[in-house]
């Protein structure tokens, strides 16, 4: 089996792109997606090329900064976060699953060159009944295939056959997964990621985020979430359409690893904002270029008879798909957005031309935090979502508390996430006149069990009113530091770098985080796949 799989790897799926491949395919057995991966799971465990010549982490002195020592450190560049060699083809050819429903499913594939395309799909590994239209692929521009007329709570195995020209032959590239709406009393996994940062060399090594997220994908999620500050724009030299897409294109081959449906959240550093948008010139143009290219890029939802979100369209990007909720299984989804209802800065800047931000001059030196918020239509559709929904648990995600600030329940009292003011005084009624009750009251009252957020860089759980606040540790960070500690005086804090598995079935939820590490990092104490901490819930009364 591992003879296999170092076989495929050596000769991977996309012919038309590569040489490497000199021995005859029917000596091959077909690829599957499952031995695709655990084919390259082994060659990271064994190929130390890539990897050669470092050592164990030493213990940092006292007076160096957060991250890995200054000599691991890697340099910094634009455009400088290239996927391991073992993994190339995901660079020649990304598929991105997204919008999952009960009957359908989007499959945005990318191919490098100039190419055509169907996607073959059925109920079993390896037999495919179904066919999509053949569609052209246009060299770096992304192609969307909608899988129509599926089977509600069902398991579909797919896989993409693409023709370059002159080829006659179509190349398959290895089977994938996906599930339609999982029906009540289900039992299902998704997994999440913290902030990635891939523009930060000192906390996102693109072998470690690569490691991360074939993890996640070994444990066959219904679908990945990413908390936000995984696009930054900027530490980009200039900002154009292109410049800006180019950060989406980064990610795009390293989150088709997981080879499940994606769900985004926009960060503080994607500069997504209405406060942006509201500006004149190159900040407007920032924002609606990061939105466009989110979307274009990565099948998010807009409302549907599936879907409920924000209905309002935005010129000229259109839907925002910025906010959406969803049920599966047993659970209620709510993606909520931190940064396009705020008519103020919410948290950093876009730096002008040629400047470079410091945490000194990154955010207001002073602001009214009341006039940071999610607005009132968000706010009325999350009311409305809590209140309708007949879900056993109920997860609620934002990049943040209020996207800004640090820390998780000790934000939570405050403005309008908790009512109070930084002196502790309620100023909730005069604030949000419209508002029946802060976001966390609300969440308490309607039986949120967790609110998963990012932006802090570590991993912490805490609880306030029978609320999980969940802080998501980073994917990459390869001086697994834990960050901003200090903001989490409550709670089980544990430093970077993994990801968190959460399996819903009708009695629990299980919340697991999985620690992931470079090979160079491992020994008797540390290994990847380690479970750091785990946590159930029962459904609330
Ligand atoms: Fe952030």
């Amino acid at each position: 089996m591992r003879g296999d799989g170092f076989l495929f790897i050596l000769r991977p799926p996309l012919q038309p792109f590569h040489s490497l491949n000199q021995v005859s395919r029917s000596t091959m057995r077909p690829p599957t997606r499952r031995t695709f991966l655990a084919a390259i799971a082994s060659a990271f465990a064994a190929a130390s090329s890539w990897l050669a010549g470092a050592a164990r982490a030493q213990t940092k002195p006292r007076d160096e900064p957060p991250g890995p020592p200054a000599s691991r450190r890697r340099r910094p560049a634009d455009g400088d976060y290239p996927l391991p060699a073992e993994l190339a083809a995901f660079g020649l050819l990304s598929i991105i699953a997204g919008r999952p429903a009960n009957r359908s499913i989007t499959l945005s594939a990318l191919s490098k060159e100039n190419a055509e395309a169907y996607i073959e799909y059925g109920t079993a590994p390896g037999k495919y009944e179904n066919k999509s239209d053949l569609l052209p692929l246009h060299a770096n521009e992304p192609a969307e295939f909608t899988l129509a007329e599926l089977q509600p709570d069902t398991a579909y195995f797919y896989r993409l056959q693409l023709r370059k020209s002159p080829a006659i032959d179509f190349t398959p590239n290895p089977e994938s997964r996906f599930h339609t709406q999982r029906a009540p009393a289900s039992t299902f996994t998704f997994t999440l990621q913290g902030d990635s940062h891939p523009e930060r060399p000192q906390m996102s090594h693109p072998d470690l985020y690569a490691r991360t997220l074939l993890g996640a994908a070994a444990a066959a999620p219904d679908f990945h979430i990413c908390i936000g500050d995984d696009f930054s724009i900027e530490k980009l030299r200039a900002w154009t359409a292109d410049t800006i897409a180019a950060r989406y294109l980064l990610q795009r081959p390293f989150l088709a690893l997981v080879g499940a449906p994606l769900f985004l959240l926009n960060g503080n550093h994607e500069q997504a904002s209405l406060f942006n948008y509201n500006q004149k010139g190159r900040p407007h143009d920032a924002a609606v270029w990061a939105q466009t290219a989110r979307n274009r890029l990565f099948p998010m939802p807009a409302p549907d008879a599936f879907y409920t979100g924000n209905s309002q369209q935005l010129k000229p990007i259109g839907f925002l798909r910025d906010y959406y909720a969803f049920t599966w299984g047993d659970a209620l989804f709510i993606i909520l957005d931190n940064y396009w209802h705020s008519p103020v800065q919410v948290d950093t800047r876009l730096p002008a031309e040629g400047e470079v931000l410091t945490q000194e001059n990154d955010k207001p030196k002073s602001r009214d935090w009341w006039e940071i918020t999610i607005g009132d239509q968000q706010y009325q559709w999350l009311k409305k979502t809590l209140a309708d929904s007949q879900a056993a648990f109920k997860f609620v995600f934002a990049h943040h508390v209020m996207g800004t600030g640090r820390g998780g329940i000790e934000q939570s009292e405050l403005y309008e996430w908790g009512g109070k003011n930084k002196r502790g005084d309620s100023e909730f009624k005069t604030k949000r006149p419209h508002w029946d009750l802060p976001i966390h009251d609300l969440m308490v009252k309607h039986g949120v069990n967790i609110f998963f957020q990012g932006h802090d860089h570590l991993f912490a759980r805490q609880q306030r009113d029978g609320i999980v606040y969940q802080e998501l540790p980073m994917p990459a960070d390869h001086g697994y530091v834990a960050y901003n500690q200090e903001r989490y005086p409550a709670g089980t804090k544990l430093p970077n770098s993994g990801y968190l598995q959460v399996t819903v079935s009708p009695q629990q939820v299980k919340v697991d985080y999985v620690r992931v590490y470079l090979p160079r990092d491992e020994n008797d104490k540390q290994k990847t796949g380690d479970i750091a901490h785990t946590y159930t819930l029962q459904p609330k009364p």
